[in-house]
């Protein structure tokens, strides 16, 4: 059986990470993780729950009441969200969310009770994971790391019609300005802010379609794949 690796994609807000690292693992067969969607599930609990985040103790104390899982919709074909049993896919994308999740992921006890949870969803390999800190907290021995890139106008636009597929409402202006915080905030932080790790493939996509895009992401597997023997 061919040998099975960990991709770990990073990289700053809409440049195309969930679309790669989902397409990549429907090709490979691999289990795709969006991270995001878990730092926005805790973001939607404290929320719904009335959770005042910046209390150490209630937030600690809210955490051991959430359970994250993630399930395959056969109608869409796409994977969906669960907090608590409940599909909150379309929940977690609402702007409200957005600005809200990046002081939500700063806090130090949020990310080490998920980065535990994702570094066991990479305990049997073949799993593509993206995020902030994948290939520098979460799996920094994964066999292949890529940081995604792309100009900022075209992220903007992309995530704008991207919200407005799904019915959220949000104007181009509101999705910059989230952008913009968001990639500040993302990194700036004081734990595990958003870098290229030091052997990840930088991959500038601002002019390469989605094809072109997946096909660039499966040479450098089947390149690592053979190199690993
Ligand atoms: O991938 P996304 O844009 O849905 O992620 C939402 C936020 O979650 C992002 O602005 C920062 C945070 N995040 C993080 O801190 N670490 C990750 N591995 C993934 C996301």
């Amino acid at each position: 059986m061919e040998r099975k690796i960990i991709v770990a994609i990073d990289g700053h807000a809409s440049c195309g990470k969930s679309t790669l690292a989902r397409q990549l693992a429907n090709k490979l067969g691999y289990t795709y993780v969006d991270s995001g969607a878990m730092y926005r599930a805790v973001t939607l609990y404290f929320l719904e729950n009335g959770i005042d985040y910046r209390n150490k103790g209630q937030m600690i104390s809210a955490l051991k009441n959430i359970n994250i899982s993630f399930q395959y919709n056969e109608k869409t074909e796409m994977p969906e969200t669960l907090l608590n049993g409940k599909v909150v896919e379309k929940e977690i994308r609402s702007m409200k969310i957005s600005d809200e999740v990046s002081p939500v992921s700063a806090i130090k006890e949020v990310r080490e009770f998920l980065v535990a949870q994702q570094q066991q969803m990479g305990n049997h390999k073949g799993l593509t994971m993206d995020g902030r800190d994948i290939g520098t907290v979460v799996f920094p021995g994964a066999e292949l790391k890529i940081f995604l890139t792309s100009n900022e106008s075209i992220r903007a636009e992309r995530r704008f019609i991207e919200l407005h597929k799904k019915g959220i409402d949000a104007t181009l202006e509101e999705v910059i300005h989230n952008l913009e915080s968001r990639d500040y905030e993302d990194s700036h932080r004081i734990t595990s802010p958003l870098y290229k790790a030091g052997d990840a493939i930088e991959l500038d996509n601002t002019n390469l379609n989605e094809a072109q895009q997946l096909e660039f992401a499966l040479n450098l597997v089947r390149e690592k794949i053979a190199e690993l023997g």
